[in-house]
């Protein structure tokens, strides 16, 4: 499970031109499994209007100190009480400087004084404003006071410039965030994950192919990297972006799947097989385009190499967990592929069924072990995902891998 699962983040969003990310920071906290409100400094409410953030978070946000109505519904000591942490993103020049001086003129800064939650601050300005003594000393003094401060991280600029100063990526924040709650599940460790359809050539323009979409694999290697392991995702063709932090190794056919696979595998301690491997491919590629003549045509097909099957045959190898797409006696079949391909763990879906399987967002996941199992779902793969991580690193400790 993510390590921001059910913890209640307080979001402090002040007047940078950064805060139009804060409002896909807020979606990704909660695909974390975060609770998110949003406090809006009357600076921000100049780049991003609230009702953005109230869309996002599915929470009112909280602008004003001496408003009756958002007091009554929740004051600033309440909001202040209620946080498990406090993250300012964006975080500017001057909203540094008041908090470094103690000010509490607008709900934010009150809060600042009035949470015992640990407080973060992702800084973002001009490369200039960050690198004055003023900023620089402001920071220090916070941080001496136990501000941990996310970034900023370095490029190109609003304002034109390239330099120090610009608010980190809410995934890396996301990932930061989780840092902030302990040991994170996967540290230490390093997973290969497999993902997307393979595609094996007749000839130089047609292919034989599976149904996939990569979603699924691209979430767990998202989920694993959150929760603190070095990702390496082997993709079979699918234009989904590389999850931030991730190693991704673009492939094509089930061979290259494998190479790329048995290079890594040793090295690694947990192997994730959600690929959609093509279980054949030609025996031999035709060299040119085969023209249309006869009514019918015949190619002969060769088994691919089972890659899960392979790995989980390694001596001393990862902890294997396999994927079983399934329409009918689910269970059964799939703890049959689980114990015939040796593997750790399997998770099992339906498919043909709408809202999971192939393309979709979302997903159900029944998975199995030795002597035990799990429902996971129905609900956004995002989620599953992390779920599925969770309860990886739970058997892995149990099975004293
Ligand atoms: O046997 P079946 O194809 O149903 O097994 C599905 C599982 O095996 C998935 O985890 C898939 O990624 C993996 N697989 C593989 N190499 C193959 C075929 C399937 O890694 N050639």
């Amino acid at each position: 499970m993510s390590q921001l699962q059910g913890r209640r983040i307080l979001l402090g969003v002040t007047g940078g031109i950064a805060a139009y990310k804060s409002a896909d920071l807020v979606r990704r906290l909660k695909e974390a499994g975060a609770e998110v409100r949003v406090v809006m400094t009357r600076g921000a409410t100049e780049f991003v209007r609230p009702l953005t953030f109230q869309a996002v978070s599915g929470e009112p946000v909280h602008e004003s100190l001496l408003d009756p109505q958002a007091e009554a519904a929740m004051g600033h000591i309440e909001l202040a009480r209620w946080a498990d942490a406090l993250l300012i993103a964006p975080a500017t020049a001057d909203a540094l400087a008041r908090m470094a001086h103690g000010l509490a003129d607008d709900l934010l800064t009150t809060i600042c004084l009035a949470t015992e939650a640990p407080i973060a601050v992702a800084p973002a300005m001009n490369r200039v404003m960050w690198a004055h003594p003023a900023t620089q000393d402001n920071l220090a003094l916070l941080q001496r006071r136990g501000v941990r401060v996310f970034g900023p991280g370095s490029g190109d600029q609003a304002c034109g410039e390239v330099g120090s100063g610009r608010m980190l990526e809410p995934l890396e924040l996301v990932q930061v965030m989780a840092g902030m709650f302990g040991q994170p599940l996967l540290q230490g460790l390093h997973v290969l994950i497999t993902a997307g359809p393979t595609r094996e050539p007749i000839d130089p323009v047609r292919y034989i192919t599976n149904r996939s979409s990569g979603k699924m694999g691209f979430a767990i290697a998202e989920a694993a990297r959150q929760a603190g392991a070095q990702v390496t995702l082997v993709a079979g063709p699918c234009t989904l972006p590389t999850p931030a932090g991730v190693e991704r190794v673009d492939v094509e056919t089930a061979g290259q799947m494998r190479d790329a696979v048995a290079e890594r595998a040793t090295d690694s301690q947990i192997f994730i097989a959600s690929a959609a491997v093509a279980d054949y491919r030609l025996d031999t590629v035709a060299e040119s385009k085969i023209k249309k003549t006869g009514e019918n045509m015949q190619l002969t097909l060769v088994r691919n190499p089972d890659i899960l099957a392979e790995v989980a045959a390694l001596d001393g190898g990862p902890f294997t967990v396999g994927f079983a797409a399934e329409t009918d006696d689910m269970h059964a079949h799939a703890q049959d592929k689980r114990r015939r391909k040796g593997l750790d763990m399997i998770a099992a879906n339906w498919v043909g069924r709408p809202g999971s399987g192939f393309d979709a967002d979302n997903n159900a996941l029944e998975v199995l072990w030795e002597g035990g199992s799990a429902s996971l779902g129905p609900g956004p793969k995002t989620r599953i995902a992390q779920e599925l991580i969770g309860l990886i690193a739970e058997r892995r400790q149990q099975q004293g891998n």
